[in-house]
């Protein structure tokens, strides 16, 4: 199996099984469209790529009140995502998603034991009746996800990286829909209808920021997989806590205008994982975490090392811990001068009964 796993492996990942897809240099379409066999009707992947069945898989339902949460976890650092419009972007349907190759000059660190460079984002969607969105939050799955996939630098390339443990990060944006159309992804979202199966369109280079949420120092981190066979347990996780709006136009056009065989490209999405043992954690406090620490003084929320930057407001947890804080403190101190003053009332009644009985003392001695 191994061995049937090492033979197989360049065209899994030549043929874009979704996190791992490895841009035009790369084609072996032919093989791997006969190897790349799995669907997601049918998620019994184990079967034949084995490590689908691991301990670490993902995507995973994030319960946000068993989150950790870990103020250490700073703010990513983009680099270079800021692309000029004479890099032709290359926008591709594998059957499995769409998909928009990255250069390598762009790249995220800090927060991260290493550097890793941008390969490639792609998108998970639903259907008419569902939304498509891998992680859930509490149980919620939102309308869409965009995935980014990054390999470590060192490994050189998204194939070598794909296997080491700490080969591959990926950072996953939550689709909501709003109003308005969102205008940063019409370079991608208006091109969808022309990515037809096997085809690549060019796309002029854009400012890829513009695709994040703001608040990007609100991320879930934990260790897991690609959330597509051959499911390497690789991934360092990224969840931004923060949605991105698209409006039903866009999110429908999502859904409809992409083929593969005969049949429209949409539920590309994989049910949620078991976490196991696994910690997820926060890179911010809220209300609803239950590891969150009151701010020392009632008012050092703010000294976080990436985020004063952003301005990270004072919570209404916050501004509870400190009321009470205070009203509990008041209450003691109201309760020690209360306890004191009976005491020395006491005392002074007893040292009182001393002078006044003296003298009868003294009277019947
Ligand atoms: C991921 O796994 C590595 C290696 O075991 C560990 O050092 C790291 O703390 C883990 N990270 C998370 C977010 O669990
Ligand atoms: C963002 O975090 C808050 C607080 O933990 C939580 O209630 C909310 O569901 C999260 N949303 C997402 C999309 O992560
Ligand atoms: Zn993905």
């Amino acid at each position: 199996m191994r061995r049937l796993l090492f033979l197989i492996l360049p065209q899994l990942l030549a043929t874009g099984t979704c996190d791992t897809s490895l841009g035009p240099q790369q084609e072996g379409k032919h093989e791997g469209e006969m190897l790349s066999h799995w669907s997601y009707e049918d998620q019994n992947w184990g079967k034949d790529y084995p490590l689908c069945n691991g301990n670490a898989q993902s995507p995973i339902n994030i319960d946000t009140g068993k989150a950790t949460v870990d103020k250490e976890l700073p703010s990513i650092t983009f680099e270079g995502y800021n692309l000029k419009e004479t890099e032709q972007l290359d926008l591709s349907n594998n059957g499995h998603t769409v998909q928009l190759s990255l250069p390598d000059s762009m790249s995220i660190s800090r927060g991260f034991k290493q550097k890793y460079l941008a390969s490639q984002l792609h998108f998970h969607w639903g259907s008419d009746t569902s939304p498509g969105a891998e992680h859930t939050v509490d149980g919620t799955q939102y309308a869409a996800e965009m995935h980014i996939v990054h390999f470590a630098a060192k490994y050189e390339s998204l194939a070598n990286a794909a296997q080491e443990a700490d080969g591959l990060a990926v950072l996953a944006i939550l689709f909501q829909v709003g109003a308005q159309d969102n205008k940063n992804y019409k370079h991608i979202f208006d091109k969808l209808q022309d990515a037809v199966e096997g085809a690549t369109i060019k796309i002029p280079g854009f400012d890829i920021n513009t695709l994040l949420p703001s608040q990007l120092y609100r991320f879930f981190r934990y260790n897991g997989s690609l959330t597509t066979p051959p499911c390497f347990q690789t991934v360092t996780w990224t969840v931004f806590n923060e949605t991105v709006l698209i409006s039903q136009v866009q999110l429908d056009k999502l859904k409809t205008s992409l083929k593969t065989g005969h049949r429209t490209l949409d539920s590309n999405f994989r049910q949620v994982q078991p976490l196991n043992r696994r910690i997820v954690f926060a890179s911010f406090s809220s209300l609803t975490s239950s590891r969150r620490i009151v701010p020392k003084a009632g008012f050092s929320e703010s000294d976080g090392t990436d985020n004063s930057a952003n301005g990270i407001h004072f919570t209404l947890g916050d501004t509870l811990a400190v009321i009470f804080g205070t009203l509990f403190g008041c209450t003691a101190l109201a309760f020690a001068i209360y306890v004191l003053k009976q005491k020395r009332q006491r005392s002074n009644a007893e040292r009182g009964q001393k002078v006044i009985y003296k003298p009868a003392a003294t009277m019947e001695s």
